[in-house]
């Protein structure tokens, strides 16, 4: 049998010095476990747009349909920020997401006992904290038509348009239910019903699907009020479920839950493949940070982290997914911290290709 397939998209700023960290981890589990990748590498972002005049090119499109699963590292930039709308960098991830109909955004959020008291928020707060957000990604605001800015009269007027199909809803309220039995059966329901029809009918599709999963204590909540929860008492949540750009928002709230934006993963996954495999794409929360690019400042850990989705919900390896998670909180235990997680109590200062030495290292340690 081949090997199961991976291609790598480093993409933009940080992107390649965070994959660099990765390409090192994947390369222990090829030589320790046994767990061989056929890996390739393309480029997307303003990479793509540099050397083809296109954030993704059609070529690297059909090579992400056809691997097992995506790793992508950021993209984005200052150096692209005055580009056409339709060649931004940001454009080609979209187009990913889309194209491979990666409607169900896993971004979870968990409180490293080493870094619970570097959290802008009280100890008590966010240690032991372990939420997922699952965040409806192929739909909503960021794609509704219509879309543009348009002359209406004798001004511009901006326009994007917030739209959801039943079927939609339903797929990933289906996603989160199934996550939510395997973890606390709780999910709780985010979206603003007092406010958009949209809302209205979010409500009422995941009420329905509920029916399928008694099992599951489901609540529902405003979205606005579920930023003021997660950031009061983040404890009370298992699963969250929400629409595309609520999902953005909480998702990027919730890193702060875990000490940096530098911490946190995500899986995108798709309808499952002929093989049995979720389309997948994986990448950290985090941007490109054009503020510490080529600085050798990044925390590679979000990236690295979202590798260990990867094993877990493409390639059925719990355990090591497990063992990379471990070794992870044991350096991080061990005081080892890139810059963004250095609070006043100190530690042991690094670089991004420190941190990644230093997780090959603790993984070397749990043979
Ligand atoms: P950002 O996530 O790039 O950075 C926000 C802040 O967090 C910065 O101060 C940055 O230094 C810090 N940070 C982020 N990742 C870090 C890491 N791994 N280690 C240490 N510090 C880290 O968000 P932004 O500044 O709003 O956006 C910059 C560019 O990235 C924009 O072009 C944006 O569109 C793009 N972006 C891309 C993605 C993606 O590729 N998935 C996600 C978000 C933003
Ligand atoms: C994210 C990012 C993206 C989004 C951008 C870069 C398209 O912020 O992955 O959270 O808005 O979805
Ligand atoms: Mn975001």
């Amino acid at each position: 049998m081949s090997n199961p397939s991976l291609l790598i998209l480093p993409g933009d700023g940080i992107g390649p010095e965070v994959m660099a960290e990765v390409r090192k981890i994947i390369d222990w589990f090829g030589a320790k476990r046994g767990l061989a990748f056929d890996v390739s590498e393309d480029l997307v972002g303003g990479a793509a747009y540099d050397a083809h005049g296109t954030p993704l090119h059609d070529d690297t499109m059909a090579r992400a349909l056809a691997v097992d699963a995506v790793l992508l590292g950021a993209v984005g930039g200052p150096k692209y920020d005055n580009l056409d709308f339709s060649v931004k960098p940001e454009r080609g991830l979209l187009r990913l997401r889309k194209e491979m109909d990666l409607f169900s955004n896993l971004r979870p959020a968990q409180c490293f006992d080493a870094l619970a008291d570097f959290s802008s928020l009280k100890k008590d707060v966010v240690a032991g904290l372990d939420i997922m957000i699952v965040r409806e990604l192929t739909s909503g605001v960021y794609f509704g038509e219509p879309r543009g800015i348009f002359e209406e009269g004798n001004e511009r007027v901006g326009v994007n348009t917030q739209r959801y199909t039943e079927s939609e809803i339903a797929r990933v309220a289906k996603s989160a239910f199934e996550l939510a039995m395997r973890r606390g059966k709780k999910l709780c329901s985010m979206e603003k019903a007092n406010v958009m029809e949209s809302g209205i009918l979010w409500r009422e599709v995941v009420i329905e699907v509920g029916k399928d999963y008694p099992e599951v204590e489901l609540s529902h909540m405003y979205a606005d009020n579920g930023a003021m929860q997660l950031v009061r008492w983040p404890k009370q949540f298992d699963v969250i479920v929400t629409d595309n750009l609520f999902g953005d928002l909480l998702s990027d709230c919730a890193a702060m839950l875990t000490g940096s934006l530098g911490m946190l993963p995500s899986a995108s996954l798709g309808a499952p493949m002929a093989n049995g495999r979720p389309k997948a794409l994986y990448e950290p929360v985090h941007g490109s940070a054009p503020d510490i690019a080529g600085q050798a400042k990044a925390n590679p850990i979000a990236c690295i982290l979202s590798f260990a989705m990867a094993l877990r919900y493409s390639f059925d390896q719990g355990a090591e997914a497990a063992r990379l998670e471990a070794a992870i909180q044991q350096v991080l235990a061990d005081g080892v911290r890139t810059a963004d997680l250095m609070g006043p109590e100190g530690g042991v200062p690094v670089t991004t290709s420190g941190m990644g030495d230093a997780i090959v290292k603790a993984l070397d340690a749990s043979l």
